[in-house]
């Protein structure tokens, strides 16, 4: 990794913005702001129990991961034609394309509309459809995750992947998200294997609250190739030696964290740690409609609250581009864009 110029502060809010950038951790239902949210359900004839965007917007004060899931499934609940879905996704889209996102890997739950008797094909076709359109008419490039809900059985994530394998060309990877605490990763073994032979990539969320333990058994059981937030594995000094050593990337969402109560404050996240310690870390918004902020309100505020500087920010920048699953060319194609962008800022 290039050394580059030290930026002043006053300036540093303007360099996070102008980095180009991949997110890897936004979980699209996530991305569901209240205005859209209220929009779908007239469309749609869902009752939503609050009365307006405001009364909405303030139920987003969340104590753990649960609180906050709860209220979360209950908003991705308005979505129900292909069109709903392709509508979320070219929202976020078009924010992440004003945050200088270049690349996107954006999680699904499709269980969690699926259940709700949605077609697997709606769901699919409309995110699918809003990734092409994007990388046509704004220059994003964007892919999709599928991911298992980990408070279910394995049983049913088996049956989630029949139901999509019919468009296996449509998302690259699967990955495992939901109540994490109770769910460790090796109760899904089975499936990642099959996932595994089928060809996707594999990822999964462990130790966001769940102890060190989880990123382990993702690592062992579950042989992915990145960890969805994994901040715990500060607790297990081997842990953090075998993350390094096999530069497996950290998918970190320092605003979920603090909004989901992971860390008491923004100045105490363990970001800085991790990037000192050797581990592949990037910054990710995670549900950015629900947590405060998209992409860059995480660079921003975290690197206010912490003192990191634009050595930081040009080693997570360039981390995204390493960890994404993009080819080789492409790869380098974004990273040239990055080391031109820090060298025309400075
Ligand atoms: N689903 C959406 N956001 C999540 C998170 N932060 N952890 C686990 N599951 C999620
Ligand atoms: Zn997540």
């Amino acid at each position: 990794m290039q050394s580059i110029k030290p930026v002043a502060p006053e300036r540093l809010p303007d360099f996070l913005r102008s980095l180009p950038k991949a997110e890897l951790h936004i979980h699209i239902e996530g991305s569901l702001e209240p205005e859209l949210i209220f929009t779908l359900a007239t469309r749609n004839g869902v009752k939503l129990p609050y009365a307006d965007v405001e009364t909405l917007r303030a139920a987003y004060a969340f104590s753990n991961l649960q609180s906050f899931l709860d209220i979360y499934y209950a908003g991705a609940s308005v979505l129900h034609q292909e069109q709903d879905f392709y509508d979320m996704a070219r929202a976020y889209l078009l924010r992440a394309a004003a945050d200088r996102v270049l690349h996107a890997e954006i999680f699904f739950d499709p269980q969690s509309h699926t259940e709700r008797g949605v077609a697997m094909e709606s769901v699919i076709n409309g995110l699918h459809r809003a990734c092409v359109d994007a990388r046509a008419e704004l220059g994003i490039s964007a892919s999709l995750i599928l991911c298992f809900l980990r408070h279910l059985s394995q049983e049913q994530a088996f049956a989630t992947l029949e139901q999509a394998l019919p468009l296996r060309d449509k998302f690259i990877g699967v990955g495992l998200d939901s109540s994490e605490l109770g769910h460790p990763p090796e109760k899904f073994a089975k499936v990642f294997a099959r996932c595994r032979e089928l060809g996707f990539h594999l990822v999964a969320h462990a130790g966001e609250e769940a102890p060190a333990s989880y990123i382990w058994s993702a690592l062992d059981a579950l042989k992915v190739e990145r960890i969805d937030h994994g901040v715990q594995c500060e607790q297990d000094a081997l842990l953090m030696q075998r993350l390094a050593r096999d530069r497996i990337a950290l998918t970190v969402c320092p605003l979920s964290n603090l909004k989901l109560r992971v860390f008491p404050t923004l100045a105490q996240h363990n970001l800085g740690r991790l990037l000192d310690a050797g581990l592949a870390a990037t910054v990710n918004s995670d549900d950015p409609a629900y947590f405060g902020g998209y992409i860059n309100d995480n660079f921003v505020q975290t690197f206010a609250a912490t003192g990191l500087g634009a050595q930081y920010a040009y080693t997570l920048a360039h981390n995204s581009f390493d960890a994404s699953f993009i080819d080789e060319g492409a790869k380098s194609g974004f990273l040239d864009q990055l080391n031109q962008s820090v060298a025309a800022f400075q």
